[in-house]
Order: structure tokens, then sequence, then C-alpha cells
């Protein structure tokens, strides 16, 4: 059986569901801080059954003894903590307590119940942003924010605990920019107020919910003056956790991987993709730069594709079509 931690949250619910459908047993622990249990009914859903679930946190050490005691927890995907960049510069003691100290005490709970395999939830942002893209795995670290030093500093812990007791195994996967939802409409993010990242915006302006975009920014030497991400559809990204997980049961150590699909889209490119695939206009207007983005970010895919056999199929028009469509469940209400 599989723990998913975040389990009700974006990525994890996907998780869950994949790791389901991929044949594993899987409990799912979050403490809705950000996220609604009512996630839990549209899983059943999509899984035929219900989940396991229990609501809690990763830093109740209690909590997590009782959960490794009732569940033979054979490995653990870790996708609980806090990820808004603005929060984390505001209160960086919230984010070394949710992020870095839940998964110490997490880490402690596998270790006291025997369990040694984790997929760990990092992320692009630890890479040193003024360097030029393709980022690979060896690149310069240098994360810019509180909320990027915490997954850097997970990702130290992560190795220390691997290089003192040879039974861990974990996989660092660091994500670029996950978008979408799952095809059915049933999965995907639903910000809490306003957005901070593109696709949810541009959703928004595109159902009427806003008005119009603020493009952050148009003065970048890139193709179009506007910044470039690699947009990682989240049904992707989640497959190359099953992999990464895979690969935990038959190695020791640590892995560490992008998962990107290897290709920038700037904005300008993503919005124009969205209108055509969606038939929506999104009007926009171009303001200053945000502070702390960099211009350019894609990852060299290359380790995961040969160490995990696993490279990203959906491209920007599938992004854009299920995110989309769940923005539309969103309108109709009917989450
Ligand atoms: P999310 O907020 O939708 O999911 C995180 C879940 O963890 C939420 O359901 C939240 O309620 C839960 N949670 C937070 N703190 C907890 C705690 N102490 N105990 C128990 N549950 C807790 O975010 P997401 O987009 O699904 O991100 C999942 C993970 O991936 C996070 O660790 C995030 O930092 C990382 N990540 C996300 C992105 C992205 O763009 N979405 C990019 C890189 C890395
Ligand atoms: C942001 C986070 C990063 C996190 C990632 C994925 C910051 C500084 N970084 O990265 O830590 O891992 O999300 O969740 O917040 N844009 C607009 N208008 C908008 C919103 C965004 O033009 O309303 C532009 C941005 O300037 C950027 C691109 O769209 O060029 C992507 O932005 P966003 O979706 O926020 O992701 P990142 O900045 O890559």
């Amino acid at each position: 059986m599989i723990l998913v931690t975040g389990g009700t949250g974006y990525i994890g619910s996907h998780a869950s569901l994949v790791l389901h459908e991929a044949g594993h047993e899987v409990v799912l622990l979050d403490n809705l801080s950000n996220s609604d249990a009512a996630v839990l009914d549209r899983l059943a859903v999509l899984a035929g059954r219900p989940f396991a679930f229990v609501e809690g946190d990763i830093r109740d050490e209690t909590l997590l003894a009782q959960v490794f005691a009732e569940y033979q927890i054979d490995g653990v995907m870790h996708f609980a903590g806090l990820k808004s960049v603005a929060e984390s510069v505001a209160d960086p003691l919230k984010y070394f307590d949710n992020n870095v100290a839940g998964t110490r005490t997490l880490l402690g709970a596998m270790s006291a119940a025997n369990v040694h395999r984790m997929v760990f939830s990092s992320s692009a942002t630890v890479y040193d942003g003024s360097q030029r893209p393709p980022f690979a795995e060896d690149a310069a670290l240098g994360a810019s924010n509180p909320y990027g030093n915490s997954k850097a500093q997970v990702e130290a812990l992560l190795a220390d605990v691997a290089a003192s007791d040879q039974r861990w195994s974990f996989a660092l996967l660091r994500y670029f920019n996950p978008v979408g939802g799952h095809e059915s409409g049933l999965l995907g993010e639903n910000p809490r107020g306003i957005p901070n990242n593109l696709m949810p915006y541009i959703c928004q302006v595109a159902s009427g919910m806003r008005e119009s975009l603020t493009v952050h920014g148009d003065d970048y030497p890139t193709v179009d003056g506007t910044g470039v991400r690699d947009f990682i559809h989240v049904m992707d990204l989640v497959d190359g956790h099953v992999a990464a997980l895979d690969y935990c049961m038959k190695n020791s150590g640590v892995l560490t991987a992008n998962l990107g699909t290897g290709t920038g889209t700037s904005v300008i490119q993503l919005i124009e993709t969205f209108e055509r695939i969606t038939g929506n206009r999104v009007p926009f207007q171009i303001g200053p730069r945000r502070p702390g983005d960099v211009a350019e970010s894609w990852a060299d895919a290359a380790v995961a594709e040969r160490l995990l056999g696993w490279r990203a199929k959906l491209g920007l028009p599938e992004m854009c079509r299920d995110s989309w469509t769940w923005q539309s469940t969103l309108a109709r209400g009917d989450v």
C-alpha cells in the first residue's frame, strides 16, 4: 500500500488515481489546508470505489504512528506542502515548519515503521534561474525565495538520510510547470482566491470570472519578449511518479530527476494555443515584469527518460483542453 500525503491536493489526487489504476492500494493523508474532502467523492467515481483517507497533518507524530500501524505501507508519495512563493516570503517560518520540519517528522515515522521509500515533490524552482536553460539535474542550484529554499533543504536532508543507511530509497522529482487536469473534468487545480499561476488565470478570464490577463513583461530576451516556461500535463507528471516509485522499489539511494517536456512555451504562445483549442478569447494587456521571475525555464528531461523510461506524451493542446474542461466543471459548480 502507498501512503499519499497531500492526496486530496491538485497533483496528489491525480497521482492517487493513477496509482490505483497501476494496481497499487493507496491511503491518502491530508490536513485539507489547501484542498477539499469533496475530491474524495470524485476520486471514488473515477476509481469505482472509495479510497482510504486520513484527515491529518504530516507534523503530527502520533497520528503518523497510527497510520503506519494501521496500514501496511510499502512506500510514500509525499506531496503535502505549501507552495505559494509570496506567502513564503511573508512567512518563511511557516514554510520551514510545514515543508521541512513536516518532512522530517514524516521521515521519523517512516523509519520507525521500517518504510524506506519515498517519492518527493521537488521543484524546478531549486535551480539558479539566472542560468540558461535547459536545466539538467546537475545545473547550479540557487532558489530565490523561502518556498524554493524549503524544497532545496528537503532535498539535502533526504540525501543525508540516504547516505546514512542504504535501505533508504528516494526519488526527488523536480517539476516544471504542471497544468491541466483529468480528462473527465472531475480532477484539477482549484486555486483559492486570485490565481498566481498563468493557466488558472487564463481559464478564469476565458470563463468570464476575470476581465483580462496581465502579461508580466514583454521585454525579456525571448522569442516574443514574454516569459518562457516548460508546461507539463499533470497526467504525464503523475505517470512519472508511478515510474519513480517502481524505480525506488528496485534501487536504493537518491534519484534526482526533472519532470518536464523539454520544450519552452512563451506566455503569448500559451494564450494563442488556448484560444485556438477552446474557442475562447483571452483578453490581455502587458504589465511590468513580476519580481522574482526568470526569463526562460525548461527542462533537460533526459535523466527521467534514461532511468525511468518516462517521457511526457501530451502536448500544449491537451493541456489547454483539459484545463478548460476542468474550468467548465468549476463554473457549473459541480465541485
Ligand atoms: P496542493 O496545495 O493542491 O496540494 C498539497 C496538499 O497538501 C493540499 O491538499 C494540502 O491541504 C496538503 N497539505 C499541506 N500541508 C500539509 C500538512 N502539513 N499535512 C498534511 N497535508 C498538508 O499543491 P500541488 O500543486 O498539488 O502540489 C503538490 C506538491 O508538489 C507540493 O509539495 C508542491 O510544493 C509541489 N510542487 C507543485 C508545483 C505546482 O506547480 N503545482 C510545482 C513544483 C512542486
Ligand atoms: C511559479 C512559482 C514557482 C512554482 C511554479 C509552479 C513564482 C515566482 N514562481 O513559477 O515557484 O514552482 O509557479 O507552481 O511565483 N504570468 C503572467 N501573468 C499572470 C501569471 C503568470 O504573465 O497572471 C507569467 C509569469 O510572469 C511567467 C509565466 O506566466 O512568465 C508562468 O508563471 P507561473 O504560472 O506563475 O509559473 P512560474 O513563474 O514559472
